[in-house]
C-alpha cells in the first residue's frame, strides 16, 4: 500500500470538472511528480490531498489513514510549500521559522535547534535577522522550503517549487529536493517543466484537463513514443502543414500531428534511411520547408502523443498564432 493512495478523486466547481476521476499510488520515499500545464488541476489535487479542499468524489488515504477523518494526524505527517511562496515579509527569516514551529506545535525546547538547522540548510544564516520581505525570490523560496520542513514531516508537498525562478536557483532547489528524498522523505511535487520532471522525479503522472494521461518513470513514459526517433518538420508556413502530413501518410505510412507550422511524427528506426527519401519527396512536391530534424523521444514528445499538444509550447501558443496570422496577411 502506498504512502498516499488516491482513489477515483473528482472535484467539480459547479459544473466544471477540475479533477476528473484520478487514481494514484505514491510510494514511501519516492519523488513523485505531477506534470501538467496551467489549469490542469495540479493545485486542486494537492489541496484535496491536504484536506484543504473537499472532493466531490473519491477518497484519499495517507499512511493508511483517511485524510479527512484523520485530518489532525495527517496534518502532522505532511508539510506543504504552496505555489505562491508565503513568507511573512515583515518578519525576519528567524521569526518566520519560529512562528511556523509554534503553529505546528514543535516542542518548545526543540524550536531553537530546529530553527538554527533550518537557517543552515537554507543558506540563510547570514540573513537570519533580516526581514524576509527584502529577500530575493530564490531566498524566499529557500525559506519557504525549510519552513514547510520545520515540523519534520514524513511527506513534503511542493506546488510548483521552481516556477518563476532563474535557472541557477532552480538547480539549487532541485538539489535541496534530492537531499530531502535521500533522508527518506516522500516528495510530491507539481511542475510545468518537463526537464524538471525528467531530472528529478522517480515517477511522473502526466495530467491534462483534470485527467491522468499516463503514469510511470521517464523511461516508461518515453516508451509510449516508441524506440525510434521523432521527426520534426517546421514548414515555415502553416498553410503547407496539411500537405506535408498527407505526403507523410500516403508515401511513408506515417501518422503526424500538426502544431501551427510544426509537424511531428515518430519513425520506427534511426532515420538515416528514410530521412533522405522524405526530403526528396517534399522537394518533388515543391514543399520547401524551414527545417527537418530528428531526435530521441523526450517527455515533450510523450506529452504531444498523449494530449495532441506540446507542454513547452503552451505559453507561447498565442505568439505563434499571432506570427502565423501576420504571415498570412503579408502574403
Ligand atoms: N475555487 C475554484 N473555483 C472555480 N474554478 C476553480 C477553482 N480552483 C480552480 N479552478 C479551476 O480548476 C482548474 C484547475 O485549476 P488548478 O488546480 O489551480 O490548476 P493547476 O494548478 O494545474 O494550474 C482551472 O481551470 C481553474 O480555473
Ligand atoms: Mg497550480
Amino acid at each position: 500500500m502506498g504512502m498516499i493512495e488516491i482513489k477515483n478523486l473528482t472535484k467539480k466547481f459547479d459544473s466544471f470538472v477540475a479533477v476528473d476521476n484520478i487514481s494514484l499510488s505514491i510510494k514511501e520515499g519516492e519523488i513523485f511528480g505531477i506534470l501538467g500545464p496551467n489549469g490542469a488541476g495540479k493545485t486542486t489535487t494537492i489541496n484535496m490531498i491536504l484536506g484543504l479542499l473537499h472532493p466531490t468524489g473519491g477518497a484519499i488515504t495517507i499512511n493508511g489513514m483517511d485524510n479527512i477523518r484523520h485530518s489532525k494526524e495527517v496534518k502532522s505527517l505532511v508539510g506543504l510549500m504552496t505555489q505562491e511562496t508565503v513568507v511573512e515579509s515583515d518578519l525576519t527569516a528567524r521569526e518566520n521559522l519560529v512562528l511556523f514551529a509554534e503553529l505546528y506545535h514543535v516542542p518548545p525546547d526543540e524550536i531553537e535547534k530546529r530553527v538554527k538547522r533550518a537557517l543552515q540548510d537554507s543558506d540563510l544564516v547570514a540573513f537570519a535577522d533580516k526581514r524576509a520581505g527584502t529577500f530575493s525570490g530564490g531566498m524566499q523560496r529557500r525559506l519557504a522550503l525549510v519552513k514547510a520542513m520545520i515540523q519534520e514531516p514524513k511527506i513534503i508537498i511542493l506546488d510548483e517549487p521552481t516556477t518563476g525562478l532563474d535557472i541557477q536557483n532552480r538547480v539549487s532547489m532541485w538539489s535541496r529536493i534530492k537531499e530531502l528524498s535521500k533522508k527518506g522523505i516522500t516528495v510530491v511535487m507539481t511542475t510545468q517543466y518537463l526537464e524538471e520532471a525528467d531530472a528529478l522525479c522517480d515517477r511522473i503522472a502526466i495530467i491534462d484537463h483534470g485527467k491522468i494521461r499516463a503514469i510511470g518513470t521517464t523511461t516508461e513514459l518515453k516508451k509510449f513514443v516508441g524506440t525510434g526517433r521523432v521527426l520534426e518538420i517546421i514548414s515555415g508556413d502553416a498553410s503547407k502543414a496539411n500537405a506535408i502530413v498527407e505526403l507523410l501518410k500516403k508515401e511513408f505510412k506515417l501518422e503526424a500531428t500538426i502544431k501551427v507550422d510544426k509537424i511531428t511524427t515518430v519513425i520506427a528506426e534511426q532515420g538515416d534511411a528514410i530521412l533522405p527519401k522524405i526530403l526528396n519527396s517534399l522537394d518533388k512536391k515543391g514543399l520547401t520547408v524551414a527545417s527537418v530534424s530528428l531526435h530521441l523521444p523526450t517527455l515533450d514528445d510523450v506529452f504531444i502523443k498523449l494530449t495532441g499538444s506540446g507542454l513547452r509550447d503552451t505559453s507561447d501558443d498565442n505568439a505563434v498564432s499571432a506570427r502565423t496570422a501576420l504571415w498570412s496577411r503579408m502574403r
